[in-house]
């Protein structure tokens, strides 16, 4: 079975309420990137302001490489595998507002974690939904343990890593880094 398949299996790949200050406002679909997400993709990323592009990329990019675009919207393979949330607006319009990725680590044991939430879309719940999508398709596909550098600034990701049960030690090659870590075995 490919990591595609083994992903299907999660109960996180669904569809989720969209909720905003407790109320439900609408609902959203988590599921598997596909090359059909390219023009979702970059709409998400021209919604994502500097601070959160600087927290996802580490420094603040103005526009998102071609190459890396083409990266993730293949990212539907063993070893890289990528999870949207498409919001469903009330215009019957879609907004593609967040995406999760896992990339397998050369010992093939570990995997490394992104995640970006549109700044439309935050405190909504997408971002956690995301990342327990994105751990469980990790674990379904035999991964031990999933990890990702998270900025010391990054308030809102640092909050939601230890609601999730990750473990946070700061990174020996810089200072201003976590190291967010989160043994699938665990949980
Ligand atoms: C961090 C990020 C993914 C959170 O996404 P989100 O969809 O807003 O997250 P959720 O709505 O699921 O929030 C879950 C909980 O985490 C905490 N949280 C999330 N963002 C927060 C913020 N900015 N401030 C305080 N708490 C926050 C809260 O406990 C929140 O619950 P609440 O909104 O009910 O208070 C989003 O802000 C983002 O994309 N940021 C830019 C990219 C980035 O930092 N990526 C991480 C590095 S890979």
């Amino acid at each position: 079975m490919d990591n595609q398949l083994k992903a299907l299996n999660s109960s996180f790949i669904k569809n989720w309420p969209l909720l905003r200050e407790g109320q439900v406002i609408g609902q959203y679909e988590i599921r598997p990137i596909t090359l059909g997400d390219r023009t979702g993709v970059l709409d998400l990323f021209e919604h994502l302001s500097t601070k959160s592009r600087y927290f996802r990329y580490a420094h603040a990019m103005s526009t998102l490489p071609e190459a890396l675009l083409h990266e993730i919207i293949h990212a539907n393979k063993p070893g890289d595998f990528a999870l949207v949330a498409i919001v469903m607006n009330s215009d019957d319009t879609q907004t593609l507002a967040g995406i999760a990725r896992f990339i397998q680590d050369a010992n093939g044991l570990e995997a490394e974690f992104s995640l970006s939430v549109s700044d439309d879309h935050h405190h909504e719940g997408i971002g956690s939904h995301l990342m327990q999508a994105i751990l469980d398709c990790a674990r379904l596909n035999g991964l031990s343990a999933i990890y990702g550098l998270i900025n010391k600034k990054n308030v809102g990701m640092l909050l939601l890593m230890r609601h999730l049960g990750f473990i946070l030690r700061t990174s020996e090659d810089d200072f201003q880094f976590y190291i967010a870590h989160y043994s699938t075995t665990n949980g």
